[in-house]
């Protein structure tokens, strides 16, 4: 069966005066999936979100949200999807009941609807103890459950979350990530970015990565870190500076290894995600990765 498109966009541009942050963006989301929008800060990820979600006017360009146009069928289009945004915007001096209930009434759901929809969220995220809360009393994890209560009222096909995890704590990210898991599993189709590469890349079919309002690799991860080569010797010279150098094979990479003999701290192993990003990206390694002798990892 071919799958569906429920998010698309064609040659999406969007420039603030004279800087082009999103520069022709094509990509095509199915229904069902986990679509990871990876890339560096200021790469366009969130200005691309604004335009797929019908909050910002794209400069040239199309986006079509399950089968409808967000300029020519605005309505119908947004009444497809649910929207949890980086800065958060709830009514911080009213409870957190009031908050999700204005949402609602925004999203016209039917009175009678209302709670028990309301009832299943919070106990999905946990809520129930905060329901009666000012949202100013709480913590930013804590906001963040109820900025996606709030996107998930209407029952939405496809949910856009722009940075679900960031500030939060581990325990509360692996949650939420469940979370997101457990409503995908339902069938939402989900749209996230995040700067949490090594879980996007558990967590998503496939993802487009990002740079300077360009996608320069899109696939499914697997997919990604083979286009790469998935063995990874990563290494640190004598200066210090750590590299990483991605082969085909576990015998080209080991025939490499040979060659480092005056660098310490090599380690061989599969190619990840993050290597993938950094390598589309050009960013360096700085972090992370070898112990103080060879090892030879999986
Ligand atoms: N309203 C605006 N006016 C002018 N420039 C803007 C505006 N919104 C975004 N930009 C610029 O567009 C570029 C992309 O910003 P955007 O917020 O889309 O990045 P991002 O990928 O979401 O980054 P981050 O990972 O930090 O959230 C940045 O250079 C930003 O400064
Ligand atoms: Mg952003």
């Amino acid at each position: 069966m071919e799958k569906k498109v429920v998010i698309e966009a064609r040659n999406l541009r969007k420039s603030f005066d004279d800087f082009e942050a999103v520069k022709g963006i094509d990509l095509e989301v199915f229904e069902g999936e986990i679509f990871g929008f990876l890339g560096p800060n200021g790469a366009g990820k969130t200005t691309s979100i604004r335009m797929l979600t019908t909050m910002l006017k794209p400069t040239s360009g199309q986006v079509i949200i399950n089968g409808y146009s967000a300029e020519k069928d605005a309505i119908l289009a947004k009444a497809s999807i649910g929207v949890s945004q980086q800065h958060i915007s709830l009514d911080k001096d009213i409870k957190v009941r009031q908050n999700i209930k204005h949402h609602a009434m925004l999203r016209k759901i039917p009175f009678r609807d209302i709670e028990p929809r309301m009832k299943e969220l919070t106990e999905l995220m946990g809520l129930g103890p905060f329901m009666d809360k000012m949202v100013v009393e709480l913590s930013g994890g804590w906001r963040r459950k109820v900025s996606l209560v709030c996107s998930l009222i209407h029952d939405p096909k496809i949910l856009f979350l722009d940075e679900p995890t960031a500030g939060l704590d581990t325990k509360s990210r692996h949650a939420l990530w469940g979370i997101i898991r457990q409503l995908n599993n339902k069938g939402t189709t989900i749209f996230l970015t995040t700067h949490y590469i090594e879980e996007a890349e558990g967590l998503c079919d496939r993802v487009a990565i990002v740079n300077l309002g360009k996608i320069v690799a899109s696939g499914s991860p697997k997919e990604l870190c083979d286009s790469v080569g998935h063995i990874t010797v990563e290494y640190v010279n004598r200066d210090g500076k750590r590299f990483g150098k991605q082969f085909p094979d576990r015998q080209s990479g080991k025939e490499f290894m040979e060659t480092l003999k005056d660098d310490t701290n090599v380690t061989l192993r599969k190619t990840t995600l993050e290597d993938v990003f950094l390598i589309v990206t050009g960013e360096e390694y700085s972090k992370g990765g070898a112990d103080n002798k060879i090892t030879e990892n999986n």
